[in-house]
């Protein structure tokens, strides 16, 4: 009751302030200790082995939240089961102009335009490596900077740079923010760059002695060759997974806060759902049942996360609907999937997956790039 009174307050005291200076306080409210950790207690039917990886629950923070690696004990003992940092390239860049993040309230949204401002691999090496051998599923989501000569050379560098400390890495072609980079999800780019990393992944696996999953990050915005020829790239080269998917280019016109629907940049949170949603079905039909996919867009309670895996999904990430829900909503949120997938008689994630998947599927996708 204590810790849900200090969200909301804290939650109000963040909404008061600019969209990317609230992230910064959050991000050094968790550095400093400051919010209260909630480690939820276990769900055995949420748990979800996957690349040998165990997941104590299927909700994971999506990229773009930690991009430096700074926090990411604190977002897990906030309750995820697991955290991808980053998007992280080869140097440090300060993104685009600010402002170029902006809060859509009425509509449960966000527009970004960061266009990918960290603070390169090296300061998140050695974040990395001041928590090295502490448990957790930390993901290392990759990409390339603005101005690369060699944007695919940028990705490669980044599984040279942090197999030891990976859990897994994406590899992010999928940000709108940065231009050019959604051309590597074209077949021939596409292939070439898996090529390239995939040889890296497995030059460091002889290394660190252990094979680091690879998934691919993809926009909800290909059309359906888009997602044909993406998704026969990945089998064939054998990728371990795909997250689907990051933010969209759409502007839809039932929202409420149209002002800020003029902004350029990404999409994401309540509006983002059913599209992405749509886009994760029709990944899955297209790779069959055994890749894992990751769904991401638009989850913000209980009954969305669910929904997720039904469409196809083995894991699912948030970003957008923790900033409007809370910090601490975590812990709840996985305590009403355990009881309504309790409720539907079903012991797993596993009985459920899939049960959707046809009825998103056969929706049509805009073929906005
Ligand atoms: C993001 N996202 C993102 N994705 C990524 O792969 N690398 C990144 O650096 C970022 N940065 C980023 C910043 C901000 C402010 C937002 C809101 C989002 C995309 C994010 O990981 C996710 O794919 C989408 O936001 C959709 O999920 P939600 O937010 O609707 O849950």
């Amino acid at each position: 009751m204590a810790n849900s009174m200090l969200d909301s307050l804290t939650r109000k005291a963040l909404f008061a302030l600019d969209p990317e200076f609230a992230h910064t306080m959050a991000v050094t409210a968790l550095k400093t200790g400051l919010v209260p950790g909630c480690r939820p207690k276990p769900h055995a039917a949420l748990a979800v082995r996957l690349w040998d990886l165990d997941f104590p629950n299927p909700l994971g923070v999506a990229a773009g939240f930690d991009k430096n690696a700074e926090v990411p004990d604190a977002l897990l003992r906030l309750g995820f089961g697991a955290a991808e940092v980053g998007t992280i390239t080869p140097l440090a860049q300060p993104g685009n102009p600010k402002p170029r993040m902006f809060r859509l309230v009425d509509d449960e949204a966000v527009i970004n335009r960061l266009g990918f401002n960290n603070k390169g691999h090296l300061a998140a090496q050695q974040s990395l490596a001041a928590r090295k051998g502490r448990p957790g599923i930390i993901g290392i989501n990759v990409g390339a900077n603005k101005d690369s000569d060699d944007r695919t050379e940028d990705y490669v560098t980044g599984v040279k740079a942090f197999a030891d400390y990976a859990s897994y890495f994406t590899v992010n072609i999928s940000s709108p923010n940065t231009p050019g980079l959604r051309d590597l999800q074209a077949r021939d780019a596409l292939d070439n760059l898996l090529g390239r990393v995939l040889d890296e992944r497995n030059r460091q696996t002889e290394r660190v002695g252990r094979t680091v999953p690879l998934l691919l990050k993809i926009a909800p915005d290909l059309d359906e060759l888009g997602l044909d020829d993406v998704c026969a790239v990945a089998l064939e080269r054998g990728i371990d997974g795909m997250i689907v998917s990051n933010t969209t280019l759409d502007r839809p016109s039932h929202l409420h806060c149209q002002d800020q629907l003029k902004e350029t940049g990404g999409l994401s949170g309540a509006p983002l759902f059913a599209k992405s949603t749509i886009a994760l079905a029709k990944v899955r039909e297209r790779v069959g049942p055994d890749l894992p996919l990751v769904g991401v867009g638009g989850v913000r309670d209980a009954g969305t996360a669910l929904e997720k895996i039904r469409a196809g999904a083995h894991l699912v990430q948030l970003y957008t609907g923790w900033i409007y829900g809370g910090a601490l909503m975590i812990p709840s949120m996985l305590k009403e999937m355990a009881a309504e997938l309790q409720r539907s008689g079903a012991t797993s994630l596993d009985d459920i997956r899939g049960e959707t998947t046809r009825d998103w599927a056969v929706q049509p996708l805009s073929s906005k790039k």
